[in-house]
């Protein structure tokens, strides 16, 4: 079994080790895998001027698994647009289409208290969003920058979708909550654009192959709304590429922080590829204060969906609830005037709690 290792940039570089520590302990239940790493986003750029070197892609596509930190590094962000950092993430999507990404915003009873929320909102919240990821205006063409005929800079993005990539995460959406509640909300903006109708007109129609899961639309910006109103009536929310960008930010923020939600990223296969939902932080990198705990629960993700080790993936996730049942707590879940512990601190008691 071979494990892709991508730290990236950022507070990438701090976490990632500490998802690794976590995955080398489970050697002691079995676990046997071969790591290697290689770099992504403004590290790719810094060490191969790529924001997915050739030799990063070659990897991923060899390996079972990749672990992602995060890309996004402020000094690259006036290069060319097709040499941002997080053009190289976009694309090793792309590349490997890994069309579902799975974004569980799970409230642990333990941080009830962390979240922005009152506590009756989000007790016991437990929902999926599952985004789109290769398709929308994030790959649309055309797409660039020109000038208009007198002059004036322009540019143009294009929001597209082909009803084959439509049905294929509504497939995967109506399966997924056939094992949990049977609820789907699809979101869209069907009654402003012509790609959100027919992203409506297809879930509908893939719908209709699974009687027992109930489906829902909402507009996107009701979406918005009632995620903060009533989270807990949702179960499946199936959304297209940029609309889940946005919404599973808004998701993680009710379980307390975005420094705890975990993602995978699936295509046709059990390859997959697992970050953190939140990005590189560059304000606080570097200074060691950085939540692991989304990339060890990406980790555990990867154990489950890649690798079929349901025993070790609870155990990790059982970890974590542990170390933070004994109170400890990185700065951005801690309630004020509480101790706090670092990144490393974190990682190691997780290790340790296995
Ligand atoms: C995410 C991130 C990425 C995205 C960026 C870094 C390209 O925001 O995974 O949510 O927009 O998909
Ligand atoms: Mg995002």
């Amino acid at each position: 079994m071979l494990i892709a290792i991508l730290p990236g940039d950022g507070i990438g570089r701090e976490i990632v080790p500490e998802a690794v520590k976590v995955l080398r302990a489970l050697a002691s239940f079995g676990f046997d895998a071969t790591l290697e790493e290689a770099p992504i986003g403004g590290a790719g750029l810094e060490a191969a001027d790529d924001p997915l070197p050739p030799a990063t892609l070659d990897l991923a596509r060899r390996a079972d698994a990749i672990l992602l930190g995060a890309v996004g590094d402020p000094r690259y962000a006036n290069y060319p647009h097709g040499k941002l950092p997080g053009v190289g993430l976009r694309r090793l999507r792309k590349e490997l289409d890994l069309f579902a990404n799975f974004r569980p915003a799970r409230l642990l009873p333990e941080l009830r208290d962390a979240s922005t929320l009152k506590p009756e909102v989000v007790d016991g919240l437990d929902l999926l969003l599952l985004r789109e990821l290769t398709g929308d205006i994030y790959y649309g063409t055309p797409r660039g920058r020109g000038k208009t005929e007198a002059g004036e800079r322009e540019a143009v993005n294009t929001m597209r979708y082909r009803e084959s990539e439509i049905a294929r995460i509504g497939h995967v959406a109506f399966r997924v909550a056939r094992t949990r509640r049977g609820k789907v909300c699809s979101v869209d903006k069907a009654n402003v654009l012509e790609v959100m109708a027919l992203w409506r007109e297809v879930m509908t129609e893939v719908g209709r192959e699974y009687p027992d899961v109930e489906l829902t639309h909402m507009y996107v910006d009701a979406a918005a709304m009632q995620l903060v109103r009533a989270p807990k009536a949702f179960d499946v929310i199936v959304s297209p590429n940029l609309f889940g960008d946005i919404l599973s930010d808004q998701a993680a923020m009710l379980t307390g922080s975005i420094g705890m939600l975990a993602s995978a990223s699936l295509g046709a296969t059990t390859q997959g590829l697992y970050e953190p939902v939140h990005g590189s932080a560059p304000d606080i990198a570097g200074k060691g204060v950085a939540n692991p705990l989304a990339t060890i629960l990406s980790a555990a993700m990867m154990l489950r969906h890649s690798f079929g080790h349901e025993d070790l993936a609870a155990r990790v996730e059982t970890a974590v609830r542990r170390v933070l049942a004994e109170g400890w707590r990185t700065a951005d879940i801690a309630e004020p005037g509480r101790r706090t512990i670092g990144t490393r601190e974190m990682g190691e008691r997780v290790a340790a709690a296995l």
